[in-house]
């Protein structure tokens, strides 16, 4: 339902992204999706790069007196940096100095250098990394601003913050309240002590030349149950989430709720049990599942936790090699993060309400933002009759 493509490399004139099955009249607001893309510069732990950009949207099409028109959405941020790469970044064709001056030889494990050198066939790393990078994210996030504006009509909002960070971890669950104020933390960690520790990791990193990864959580209030479905794999509301954590660079593992737990945690102690009262009506003993069983969404806060590798650029290199001469080298060195935990999470929320905003628009439609909101309320009119009916088992009568 839907689409978006993005486009643009990490020192090219701009990153762009086209936003396409948006329905009329949900609310475009520049602030709030310029506020996204500040929220993603920062974060304890980023290098010097993020000095220079101060990223803005520029809206192209789709959108007009602050509301979407149901055509294809088209944002724009300009790299500021690219002033300063003007020729190195040209579509013309260039001098060979231009080519030479910023060329990359020396590929970075980790990083997708040799990988994309070997598919691409090029010696000249540059023609990778301007992609590869995760630049790249700052259209992701713009456009996961759309899809939060349109979730936020429904009543559905969206959070994230830091668990971890290299051995500096929270301790036991944190509460949705708990992350109303979490931008005032460097580190986008709820716990001051363990936020305390993860700066002092970060900077001792920093001082060996070296890099930390970390786990993040996005929470999710508000979410109608019903969303996905477990009648065919693709449709499988955790694959679809899954997937979209997983496209997001660094990332290399992503689990539901308590799913890092799920293979060591008898089913006894995992699953959560089904309860009645007449205060609190139907509710769960406790949430492990995230909020999502048999790929459907169950009415219960959405948790998706993700795994943060170290990143791949290291002021103290590892070793690697020339890729013409095949000569040993040490990596090579571009400016660089030392830890994009807090960013990542930031990223990981323009994923999740993207894949949500997709499903809640698959589940109750429309071309307007008033007739989506239609279905919805009938919809959740018929779940209150559902869940309030307490008749006789049909079987006992
Ligand atoms: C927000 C963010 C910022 C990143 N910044 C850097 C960076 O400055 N240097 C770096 O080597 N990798 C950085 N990465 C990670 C690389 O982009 C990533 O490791 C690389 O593209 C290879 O992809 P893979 O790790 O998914 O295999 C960053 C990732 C994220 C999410």
């Amino acid at each position: 339902m839907l689409r978006f493509l993005t486009a643009g490399e990490s020192h090219g004139p701009a990153l762009t992204v086209v936003v396409d099955g948006l329905p009329a009249g949900v609310p475009v607001d520049r602030a709030s999706l310029d506020g996204d893309l500040r929220r993603r510069q920062g974060g304890y732990g980023r290098g010097g790069r993020m000095k220079i950009e101060t990223d803005t949207v520029e809206v192209l099409s789709g959108v007009r007196h602050g509301k979407t028109l149901g055509s294809p959405v088209t944002l724009v941020v300009r790299n500021r940096d690219h002033e300063n790469w003007r020729d190195v970044m040209s579509p013309d064709p260039q001098p060979p100095e231009a080519k030479r001056r910023r060329a990359l030889k020396h590929p970075r494990p980790g990083h997708a250098d040799l990988a994309g050198a070997m598919k691409f066939l090029t010696d000249d790393l540059r023609d990778v990394l301007e992609r590869a990078s995760a630049r790249e994210t700052t259209a992701r996030v713009a456009a996961g601003g759309l899809a939060r504006s349109l979730l936020q009509c429904c009543g559905v909002e969206v959070r994230s913050h830091v668990l971890r960070i290299g051995s500096a971890a929270v301790a036991g669950e944190v509460g949705w309240e708990q992350l109303a104020a979490i931008e005032d933390s460097p580190v986008r960690c709820a716990d001051g002590g363990a936020a305390a520790a993860m700066i002092a990791e970060i900077d001792r990193c920093k001082r060996e030349g070296d890099t930390v990864g970390g786990v993040f959580e996005v929470v999710v209030r508000g979410l109608p149950a019903g969303l996905g479905s477990f009648s065919q794999w693709d449709r499988r509301l955790d694959g679809r989430l899954a997937q979209a954590m997983m496209s997001i660079q660094a990332i290399k593992a992503v689990a539901l709720g308590a799913g890092f737990q799920a293979g060591d945690t008898p089913g006894s102690r995992f699953h959560d049990e089904i309860l009645y009262d007449d205060e609190r009506g139907l509710h769960r003993g406790s949430n492990r599942a995230g909020g999502l069983e048999g790929g459907v969404s169950n009415g219960e806060e959405l948790r998706v936790q993700a795994v943060v590798k170290p990143i791949p650029t290291l002021l103290m290199p590892l070793r690697s090699l020339d890729l013409r001469s095949k000569e040993p080298q040490t990596a090579s060195v571009e400016r660089s993060d030392t830890c994009v935990v807090p960013a990542a999470g930031v990223v990981g929320e323009a994923m999740v309400a993207l894949v949500l905003a997709d499903a809640v628009l698959e589940k109750f439609g429309g071309d307007s933002l008033t007739e989506l909101l239609d279905h919805l309320e009938t919809t959740r009119e018929r779940w209150r009759q559902f869940l309030a009916r307490r008749s006789p088992d049909p079987e006992e009568r």
